[in-house]
């Protein structure tokens, strides 16, 4: 059994949260598509990093419009990842290993096959059963235009026309996202119980926490007329909680009904928040009565430097105190080109943009975005607070940027009309093993395909290896649960382009941002993300440190 953290109801305050994208983790079937038998059979590789928690992304039946987070029953598994008893066995050989199981509720939308949208479709317009979803009558002559002008986040419209019973055009429906992903109507009593029982489902499972996917979204202002909201970002502008489709303050009665929820079970469940607001606003999400954390995004929207990094850790750790959490913190996800490309970026290139337009391998330098990704990282995992790692990024795997446009599965590809890659690059399943089928993915092919360097990044050519970034992270991982016995974090004078911060009396953490070596603090040197020379931390590096008069870590 590892050590408790800051334990008993409050291990999440600091754990580590291992994020599984269950379609490109193990494939124990060989269909080519990751199962949850597979994630089962691969327990051992998650205890040996030594992770407190594993968050499985959506698991659900799902056309896959989008990636599995268009769910078409949110209470069972999609047959082609397994069934509800494979669930019982992974939630098992978790908890035999001490680690903690989130799973991904998408309670913005659903799915164009769940029962509910498909007998909404059936109905009339106004009818209780299209209640649960929102639609409206469109604009102009004959309803041919959408109801309002709110874009999809997936591009273009979020309304999408449906047909009637003989042929004529119909009403139009709201979908933040693809058009398969049809929003519910949070107005509706049914929609709210359904959610209730949805989480009871999996907490009497056995689950023990929840990650809630656009959890700032799912309250919008429907009063007639609908307001206009040409922009799709502007969350901050102004931060009132009156914006019409995010961070609306009444979004916080629902939190504040599943609180109650969660307090029901013993040990409390727990929920992290993707709400992709302002740091200010962010915490409202965490009050004492409301969910437990929520994605701080902070990190993996700054660039390599010491300046962006210092603000983003000072203003993060202030707002989390102040409302009484911790902070939580990604470099990594299933959204995002990953960590070890975008630093390895020319200055100024901005990671999607390179990605779409080709990914010119002249403006990418990989030893670089692998150095600095390794220092981040580190760094992260010295933060008060909790980081989530997404699977891969342990073996420092950078993104696939150049599958096939016929092999590209995510919808921004098509819905942006070719002018965005999307997201696939970071969803490639995984390499095990530097031979065999599928580099030990499963005894299959893969769906996305893998390419050849990702040999390289094999679980078992780093397990072998002492100075693997796999090997970092088992390090980082362990020495933290017995040094992080507090919250506290206390910036130290540095060097320009240096971050140092000390956490405890025997724990300091020092990164480099610069492009050449600095000298070391004083000190013991506990771990560091590249071989040392002598007393200089080289450039794109980070140590941790025990201080020279420090007590002995125990
Ligand atoms: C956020 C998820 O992380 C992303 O993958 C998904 O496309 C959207 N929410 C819509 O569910
Ligand atoms: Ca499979």
């Amino acid at each position: 059994m590892r050590p408790d953290r800051i334990g008993g109801d409050s291990w999440w305050r600091q754990a580590v949260v291992y994020q599984v994208y269950p379609r490109s983790f193990a494939d124990a079937n060989g269909d080519g598509i990751g199962d949850l038998a597979g994630i089962t059979s691969r327990t051992p590789y998650l205890a040996s990093l030594g992770v407190d928690a594993v968050w499985l992304s959506p698991f659900y039946p799902s056309q896959l419009a989008d990636g599995g987070y268009d769910v078409d029953d949110h209470r069972d598994v999609d047959p082609l990842l397994g069934s509800l008893d494979d669930f019982d066995e992974l939630v098992t050989a978790l908890h035999r290993e001490d680690i903690k199981l989130f799973v991904d509720i998408v309670p913005n939308h659903s799915s164009t096959r769940s029962a509910w949208f498909r007998e909404a479709m059936e109905a009339e317009p106004g009818s209780p059963a299209r209640d649960r979803f929102i639609f409206r009558d469109g604009r102009g002559q004959s309803g041919a235009l959408p109801p309002s002008d709110w874009p999809s986040h997936f591009g273009p419209s979020a309304w999408t026309r449906t047909r009637n019973a003989d042929g004529t055009p119909g009403q139009w429906y709201l979908h933040l996202f693809a058009p398969e992903q049809p929003d519910y109507n949070w107005d509706n009593e049914d929609v709210r119980e359904y959610f209730r029982g949805t989480l009871r489902f999996w907490a009497d499972r056995g689950v023990d926490g929840f990650r809630i996917d656009v959890a700032h979204a799912l309250v919008k202002d429907l009063s007639e007329p609908l307001r206009s909201k040409p922009v799709f970002v502007d969350f901050d502008n102004p931060p009132t909680g009156d914006d019409v489709l995010f961070d609306r303050n009444e979004v916080h009665d629902v939190y504040r009904d599943w609180r109650r929820i969660f307090d029901e079970y013993d040990p409390p469940r727990v929920a992290v928040a993707e709400a992709v607001v302002s740091a200010p606003r962010r915490v409202l999400y965490t009050r004492s009565d409301e969910l437990h954390q929520a994605f701080n995004f902070d990190l993996l929207n700054s660039y390599w430097s010491r300046d962006e990094y210092h603000a983003a850790i000072e203003s993060s750790l202030t707002h989390a105190r102040e409302a009484g959490t911790s902070s939580t913190w990604v470099l990594s996800n299933h959204d995002n080109v990953r960590h070890a490309t975008r630093y390895g970026l020319a200055e100024g290139v901005e990671p999607t943009t390179w990605l779409a337009r080709g990914a010119d391998p002249t403006l990418l330098d990989p030893d670089l975005g692998s150095r600095r990704a390794r220092a981040a990282t580190l760094l992260m995992l010295a933060l008060p607070g909790s980081a989530y790692l997404y699977q891969g990024e342990e073996l420092g795997l950078p993104e696939v940027a150049d599958i096939p446009i016929d092999r590209l599965q995510d919808p921004i590809w098509v819905r942006s009309s070719g002018e965005l890659k999307g997201r696939d690059g970071c969803r490639v399943p995984l390499p095990w093993t530097a031979d065999g089928a599928a580099f030990g993915f499963g005894p299959g092919a893969s769906h996305l395909p893998q390419p050849r360097w990702f040999a390289d990044y094999a679980v078992d050519v780093e397990d072998d290896d002492p100075h693997s970034t796999l090997s970092m992270y088992r390090a980082a991982i362990s020495l933290r649960g017995r040094l992080a016995v507090n919250e506290d974090l206390t910036f130290l004078p540095s060097e320009h382009g240096v971050l140092h911060f000390a956490r405890t009396a025997s724990w300091e953490s020092v990164t480099n941002f610069n492009l050449t070596a600095v000298t070391l603090p004083p000190g013991t040197v506990m771990l560091s993300s590249e071989p040392l020379n002598g007393d200089l931390l080289p450039a794109g590096a980070t140590a941790w440190i025990a201080p020279d008069e420090s007590p002995a870590p125990i």
